[in-house]
């Protein structure tokens, strides 16, 4: 496995495969892999000649008063686990090569990144759409995989791709959970004894919702009162957003449509910023 740091060395790096017809699959990460991300490795070696794995925690897509300075750092365990997981290249680029003191170009996408979490972290998708767009003109992938617990920050990409002929195709990986449930996240580990067993309200509150499905009640407003209540149950838990959306534009839906709609949740776990979400 080859680390790369050097944005010109990992342009040139890849000029060499493409010149070789290598396809090159990339696995955009902030680090601290969990099986979730390991599991995007996997998704991606499939289409892949070449996999790359980048390592970048970028302070464009945290706001001011969010976690960007606690957010976890393990350099040695993450390449440990890319080279364990089969990944070919680890790039873990400079802060100062990404963004320079002079950068000063974004990419907002407009419509997808309006609603759910644009609203809680104005400014968020606009420092992931910016750094991905950078990431994919640096690594020049033929596919790039992200995970469906993030599936706003997915479907925004995905418009970006399209909307600016990016020649990417973008790969979206399923949730990983604990045993109970949990979706894993490098935020889990914020969690305390107690706030962990609270945890396993957000996934339980998405099975409510698929039960409600599955007995044939579409009702939006009938899904959204019953996950909110199950969540309310814990004093710790404060919601941020429960909505049903199409899960490919995230608009919000008149009524659920299933195999297409999206029931997705944000909450404050005491301190703990937690997401999940479930089609319907
Ligand atoms: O999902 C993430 O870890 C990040 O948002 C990403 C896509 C690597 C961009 O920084």
């Amino acid at each position: 496995m080859q680390i790369i740091s050097s944005v010109e060395e990992m342009q040139s790096y890849v000029t060499r495969l493409r010149g070789k017809g290598q396809l090159i699959g990339l696995a955009p990460t902030m680090g601290a892999l969990h099986e979730g991300h390991l599991s995007l490795i996997d998704m991606i070696r499939e289409k892949s000649d070449v996999v790359i794995v980048s390592i970048f925690v970028n302070p464009t897509q945290f706001g001011p008063n969010e976690d960007y300075d606690r957010y976890p750092r393990q350099m040695e365990a993450d390449l440990a686990a890319c080279e364990a997981r089969g990944a070919d290249i680890v790039f873990m680029p400079d802060r100062e090569d990404i963004l320079p003191p002079d950068f000063s170009t974004y990419i907002e996408e407009n419509e997808y990144s309006q609603g759910l979490c644009g609203i809680s972290r104005p400014g968020h998708f606009r420092g992931v759409a910016t750094i991905v767009a950078i990431l994919f003109n640096v690594c020049r992938p033929d596919f790039a995989v992200f995970g469906q617990k993030d599936a706003q920050q997915a479907a925004v990409l995905q418009k970006m791709v399209k909307d600016l002929y990016f020649p990417v195709e973008i790969l979206v990986a399923p949730i990983v959970r604990e045993g109970d449930g949990l979706a894993k996240s490098s935020r889990n580990r914020y969690l305390e004894v107690g706030e962990r067993t609270d945890a396993v309200r957000l996934s339980q509150a998405l099975n409510i919702g698929k039960d409600i499905v599955a007995h044939g009640n579409l009702s939006v407003d009938r899904i959204k009162a019953e996950v909110t209540h199950h969540l309310s149950q814990s004093r710790r838990i404060r919601i941020i957003y429960v909505e049903i959306v199409d899960k490919d534009t995230m608009k919000p839906e008149r009524e659920v449509r299933p195999g297409q709609s999206l029931l997705t949740l944000a909450v404050w776990l005491d301190q703990t910023r937690l997401i999940d979400n479930m089609i319907l």
